[in-house]
Formats: structure tokens, sequence, C-alpha cells
């Protein structure tokens, strides 16, 4: 089965290149006072994913279609359950999104998380009716928000994609009250978006974006929303946490996104942390990536990336990695590598040693079914040398990414 090209975006999207990274500044994080990260603070917030899995060939055609429900925050964990939990959704196992309130009176948006990027940007209302991707999502519009502060700065972010080289988007920034749930960040700066492409964003089941990433990437040096919910003292410890759910049959329950907590209930045996090893994207050292007993990766670079589907290897790996698992299209220039979904329960694991522990992933884990397709789930992006791990690492990982300590932990999600 042909795969379509449009939805290969999906499933590579959204690296952040920042290019503008001469302009970004490097802001001091505000400290919260860290407790002990076991110990989830009684004002965790949580949000729920809702999950929905189509097959990629209806993928395109009933995004629009998709609807997520208002979910409860967790209640496992004996921590008080955030009053007001957004809703949130899971497309496809590839994106995942959380609904969030900008404005007086509150004007609804869904963003795709991103902990690869630092902004956070919807579309706007003075987005021109010819822009295809803005009349078919939420906009935002300033003029019906009382608190509203015009800031009219020019923006521009750019993703990296396996096609076409990348995606612009062009807007200008504004200021308003951003609330995730209950926690309402006052003064939050964002970009309204005024130009997107169509063939992105047309479909997607997201209105915008909220980049996780350390502030020296953020285009223009915009506080991003992390920053303001620490130094706002909206959340209690300077970290969040992300749980993915990978279960491709159910609705209702397709992850949390925790800010200023952990759930221990959610993973089993304890965290390793690693290091941040450059204040960028959540970037660390990996020690090794073990897959056939083959090594493709001594002591290189590496981020996590919740906005990436895939994970991404550099280039000089890729087809060494397709010989292993027996790639059936091998010279796809798209970036989407289909496998005999027969040959799954023959693969190996890949190991990947992070701080002295393994972390393993199944060819289950590794290789994305969609009816009788099978999408392989290690793709590469020119330009990229080091290694994403997205989505489909984090699926089986639950992630802690502590911007008070500057590090990361990493341990088996309990699904
Ligand atoms: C924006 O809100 C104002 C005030 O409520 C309203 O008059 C205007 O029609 C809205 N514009 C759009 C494009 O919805
Ligand atoms: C607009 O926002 C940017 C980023 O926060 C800030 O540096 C700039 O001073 C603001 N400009 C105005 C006119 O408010
Ligand atoms: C995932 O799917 C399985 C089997 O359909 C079901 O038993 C389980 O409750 C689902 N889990 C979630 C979290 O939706
Ligand atoms: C999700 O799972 C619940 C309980 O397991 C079930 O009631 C519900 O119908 C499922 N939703 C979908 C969309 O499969
Ligand atoms: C891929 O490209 C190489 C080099 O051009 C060629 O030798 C090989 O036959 C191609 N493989 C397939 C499956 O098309």
């Amino acid at each position: 089965m042909r795969v379509n090209s449009k939805v290969l975006w999906f499933l590579l999207a959204l690296v952040l290149i920042a290019f503008s990274s001469a302009e970004a500044r490097k802001r001091k994080h505000n400290r919260v006072r860290v407790g002990r990260h076991n110990n989830p603070s009684s004002s965790h917030y949580n949000v729920k994913h809702d999950l929905k899995s189509l097959s990629i060939k209806h993928k395109l055609k009933l995004s629009k279609a998709i609807v997520d429900n208002a979910v409860s925050a967790s209640t496992k964990t004996g921590t008080t359950a955030a009053t007001n939990a957004a809703s949130l959704g899971n497309a496809y196992n590839t994106e995942y999104y959380i609904t969030v309130h900008i404005g007086t009176p509150p004007q609804e948006f869904r963003l795709l998380i991103d902990t690869g990027s630092a902004n956070l940007w919807v579309p706007s209302s003075k987005c021109p009716s010819t822009v295809k991707a803005c009349a078919a999502h939420q906009r935002y519009n300033s003029s019906a928000s009382s608190t509203y502060k015009a800031n009219n700065t020019a923006f521009q972010i750019e993703y990296a994609s396996n096609t076409a080289g990348g995606v612009a988007l062009d807007g200008f920034l504004s200021q308003d009250t951003v609330a995730i749930g209950d926690l309402a960040i006052k003064n939050q700066v964002f970009a309204e978006m005024t130009n997107e492409p169509d063939g992105t964003f047309l479909t997607s089941p997201f209105d915008g974006m909220i980049g996780l990433a350390y502030a020296s990437i953020s285009i223009n040096g915009v506080i991003p929303p992390l920053y303001n919910l620490i130094s706002q003292g909206l959340i209690p410890e300077p970290i969040f946490s992300i749980y993915l759910n990978r279960n491709g049959t159910n609705a209702t329950n397709g992850g949390e996104l925790i800010l200023g907590g952990i759930d221990p209930a959610l993973y089993s045996g304890c965290l390793t942390y690693v290091p941040v090893s450059q204040q960028g994207y959540w970037q660390f050292e990996m020690t090794s990536a073990t897959l056939n007993d083959q090594e493709f990766c001594d002591n290189c670079q590496a981020i996590l990336d919740v906005g990436t589907s895939l994970i991404v290897v550099p280039n000089s790996e890729i087809k060494e990695i397709n010989q292993i698992l027996g790639v059936t299209n091998p010279n796809a220039t798209s970036g989407a590598f289909l496998v005999d979904c027969a040959t799954i329960s023959k693969l190996p694991d890949i190991i990947f040693t992070i701080a002295r522990k393994e972390f393993a992933l199944k060819s289950t884990d590794y290789i994305l079914k969609y009816g009788n397709t099978c999408v392989s789930g290690f793709s590469t992006l020119d330009g990229i040398d080091f290694w994403i791990l997205g989505e489909v690492f984090m699926g089986a990982y639950y992630t802690v990414f502590d911007i008070g300590y500057n590090q990361i932990g990493i341990a088996t999600a309990v699904h």
C-alpha cells in the first residue's frame, strides 16, 4: 500500500529549526524550590489525552472529524485532581495535543505539545480567509478579549519535515492570558499566525502548538509558557512529565502531560536521570544504540521530542538500520520506510544505553501498524546529525523534564 506523502509529514513532524537563535536570548531559570520528585505535590496538574487511532489511509479524510473528549484528571496518585482538566487528544499515535484557553472570556484551542520548540502559536482571526489552514481551525480574536495586549512584533517559525525541506509560518506577537486547565498564565506572549502552509496544517487535528523546550531556542526571545508557569508560581516544581498512551484502540486515555510534577503510578522501577547536555532542546548524551548487536551511536547526542512522531537517526545510520529491519522501500525519499507486517515478531529489540541504563524498544514498539501497512519507527532528516527520540520512544518510557536541575528522567511506562 502506498503511503500518502502528506501523511508522512505528520509522522516526521516538527523538529524546530531554531534559525533565529542568534536573536534568541538565554534566560535565567526562575528557580522554584525543588522537592523530592517522587513525591507528587498536591497541586500537580494532570491532563489526559484522548486517543484516536486511525489507519494511515483514513487519516487525512477523518482528521477533521476528530473530537476530543473532556477527561478527568488522574486520581490514581492520591494527588488532588486538577479541578479543570483540559480536553486533550492523541491522533494516530503520532500527534498529542492539549486544550488551552486564551483570553477573557476564554477562546479554546488545541495545541500540539512539542518539546523540540519553545514558542506558542495559534491561528489569528486576522489570517486571510484565503489561507485555508487558518480557516479550518480556531482563530484567536484579540478584539474579543479584555486581557489582550498588543505587541505586533513580526514572527516567523520554521519546522523541519521530510518533505520540501521544512515549512514556515508567519504572524505577529500578542499578549494575553493563556490557561492550561486551571493554570492561568498572565501576560503570556504568543504568536498569532496570519500565514500557514496548507499541506501541513490544513488537516491537522490541532490548531496551534505549544513549545516546551528551553527559552534559548524561543523565537524573538519570547518567554515560553513553561517559564511563566514557574515564575508566576503556578506549578510547585520546575518540571513537567509526559506519559503517552500507545493504545490505538481507545479514545479515552491517550496519555498525560503533568505540569509541575511526576506521577509514580505511570511508571515502574526507578527514574534514571541524565543531565541535559545543551540547554536548547531537551538534549543529552546517549551512550549507545544497539540493534542486532550493531552499534549505531557512540556517545552521540540525542533529544527527547514529543513533537516528533518517529525516531530520527542520523543520515549515516539509516541504511544499515533499514537493512536489519528489511524495509521494503529502502530508497524511499519520503523518509517513511515500510516493513512487511509478517516479519515484526522476528525483528530484534533496539537498546538505547543512557546514563548506564539500558532502555529497550521491542519491534512492536518501534513499528507502527496502520491496517495492513507497517511503518518503520526509524527515519532520517537532512541536516539532523543527532538522534531524536520521538513518540515511538516516549510511548514506552515515561519522561520527566526537569528545568530546575537541568536533567531528564526516564522510566518504563506502565501500560
Ligand atoms: C472579533 O471579535 C469582535 C468583538 O467581539 C467581533 O466584532 C468581530 O466580528 C470578531 N472578528 C472575527 C473575525 O471573528
Ligand atoms: C513584544 O514581545 C517581545 C518578546 O516578549 C518583547 O521583547 C518586546 O519588547 C515586546 N514588544 C512590545 C512592543 O511589547
Ligand atoms: C487499551 O486497549 C485494551 C484492549 O483493547 C484495553 O483493555 C485497555 O483498557 C485499553 N487501555 C487504555 C488505557 O485505553
Ligand atoms: C475505550 O475504552 C472504554 C473502556 O475500556 C470503552 O468503554 C470505550 O468504548 C472505548 N472507546 C473507544 C472509542 O474505543
Ligand atoms: C536502491 O538504490 C540502489 C542504488 O541506486 C539500487 O542498487 C537498489 O537496487 C535500489 N533498491 C531498490 C529496492 O529499489
